[in-house]
């Protein structure tokens, strides 16, 4: 008596110092996440909440319950091994596929942790914790079929097109409504086991209804908003097996996920309620838009000489990226050109849209690889202040994001979409590799106006024979 007395109190200790351990966990958590708000910060704030997570770890790790170091080194050795060599292979251009298998492979752990939680306490689970194992596998089959889905379609593999199923709305709704009304037979009836396969079925058909609807243009906010569910998820799964550390760090990355969806559709313009069902965007997504362009109008183009002349005698010149800058992976070489008209006195600055490239952030984490130096970096507002007082916009591999229709073509499916208003400096190039459209396939005008020249060729190759040129001036 004694002893288990002695054991329990024992017990309780640990679980203080583990409560303590994942509070720590929290906070380092939210820094990390706060600092992540700032390119200046952000190092130091993946630092701070990849340090969390160790913390989170080891405190989860010291005790532990159902399994054995022996097969927690396994997978950590199987998961290593996947990760580093993902992490080797991918290229920049790929990283939106890769964090949707990531959400998909968080959203499938979330739910196993569920339905293995259910099959070792079975109905030892309270009412609640037993509700939450058919809402959890809902959210984690959701997310894992879904990101599967937004994987493919990203990497080409499936149809960027949006595929509508008719009443597909009246299907997704059914397809919750049931997986709900089986959580709650499951609650009242712990027994009742084979709610779980149907769960499970039902919620995997609903991501792939929830995501094949949208375009491809718009998949990168799909993979945020399923970046939220893997967090729902997660937060679920460690409800129903009573760990602090999950149901905290899931609800962070749900929170940040919807915040990062929402900040996705304003800089679009458009409310999520467009992005999921309109189904905007026909291109495909593994290329370009790749469709050449219909835009009536005369096509004047330059040679890398003739930008080097007119960027010579320029006084302020702003470069405008966009995910040709990713494909070329041409950041170094255009912070070269900076520099190069930085030394001839020429006032440089890059427009940078929130939308540009095929991620969050995309056009920043390029241009802080390359030390582009961060108060350079203007957002919307500010380049679009300035650019009317800019002898020369350089776009480089940019598009849709410097489309002028969306300021006034009703019919556009990007109208309203704020742009980066390049049309309005004194002469415009722009270095793309032909006519065709963006990622949203729409035809730019941009490149038919009277200011516009047009510089055929892959970025890269066309700024390090502008540099060549202005060398030789
Ligand atoms: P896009 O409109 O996709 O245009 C990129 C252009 O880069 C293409 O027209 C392509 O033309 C050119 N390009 C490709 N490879 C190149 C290379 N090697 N050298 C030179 N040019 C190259 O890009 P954007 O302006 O950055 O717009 C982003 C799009 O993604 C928007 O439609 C936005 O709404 C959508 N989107 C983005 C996000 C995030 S979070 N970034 C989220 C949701 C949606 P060529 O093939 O002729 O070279």
């Amino acid at each position: 008596m004694g002893g288990l007395i002695q054991s329990v109190l024992a017990q309780s200790a640990f679980d203080t110092w583990r409560n303590l351990a994942y509070i720590v966990a929290a906070v380092l958590f939210i820094s990390g996440l706060k600092k992540l708000s700032s390119p200046r910060t952000a190092r130091t704030g993946n630092g701070l909440a990849a340090l969390g997570m160790l913390v989170a770890v080891l405190a989860t790790m010291l005790h532990l319950q159902a399994l054995s170091y022996v097969w927690i080194l396994i997978a950590l050795v199987i998961g290593s091994g996947i990760g580093v060599v993902l992490a080797a292979r991918v290229q920049m251009t790929q990283m939106p596929q890769l964090v949707a298998l990531y959400n998909g492979s968080g959203g499938v752990a979330s739910a196993l942790v569920a339905i293995a939680e259910y099959s070792r306490a079975g109905s030892l689970l309270s009412a609640d914790a037993l509700f939450i194992v058919g809402l959890g596998t809902l959210i984690g089959c959701v997310t894992f079929s879904g990101s599967i889905v937004a994987a493919g379609k990203l990497h080409g593999k499936i149809s960027g097109k949006p595929v509508i199923l008719p009443n597909q709305m009246l299907i997704n709704a059914a397809l919750i409504v049931v997986a709900l009304l089986l959580s709650i037979v499951l609650m009242q009836y712990p027994g009742a086991w084979w709610t779980i396969p149907i769960i499970i079925i039902g919620s995997l058909a609903l991501g792939v209804t929830l995501t094949m609807p949208i375009g491809g243009a718009d998949m990168p906010v799909m993979v945020s908003l399923l970046n939220s569910y893997s967090g729902l998820a997660a937060s679920a799964a460690g409800f129903i097996i009573g760990n602090l550390a999950l149901i905290v760090s899931g609800a962070l990355v749900g929170a940040s996920g919807l915040i990062l969806t929402a900040i996705m559709c304003k800089a679009m313009n458009r409310s999520l309620g467009n992005v999921l069902f309109a189904g905007v965007g026909t291109a495909d997504s593994a290329g370009t838009g790749g469709r050449e362009s219909t835009f009536g109008g005369t096509v004047k183009s330059a040679d890398p000489e003739d930008v080097a002349i007119i960027l010579d005698s320029a006084q302020r010149v702003m470069i405008v990226p966009g995910y040709g800058l990713a494909v070329a992976q041409a950041q170094h070489i255009v912070k070269e050109l900076a520099g190069k008209l930085e030394a001839r006195g020429i006032a440089v600055m890059y427009g940078v849209h929130p939308v540009a490239g095929r991620m969050p952030g995309h056009m920043n984490v390029l241009l802080a690889e390359a030390d582009v130096p961060y108060e350079q970096l203007l957002e919307i507002e500010p380049a679009n202040a300035e650019i009317d007082r800019c002898d020369a916009a350089l776009v480089i591999g940019a598009n849709d994001v410097v489309n002028p229709a969306t300021r006034h073509d009703k019919n556009s499916p990007i109208y309203g979409m704020p742009i980066i208003d390049v049309d309005k400096a004194r002469t415009v190039f722009v270095l793309k590799r032909s006519m065709a459209a963006g990622y949203a396939g729409v035809d730019n005008e941009l490149f038919v106006l009277d200011n516009t020249l047009m510089v055929f060729g892959d970025a890269k190759d066309t700024l390090q024979k502008i540099n060549t040129a202005l060398d030789e001036l």
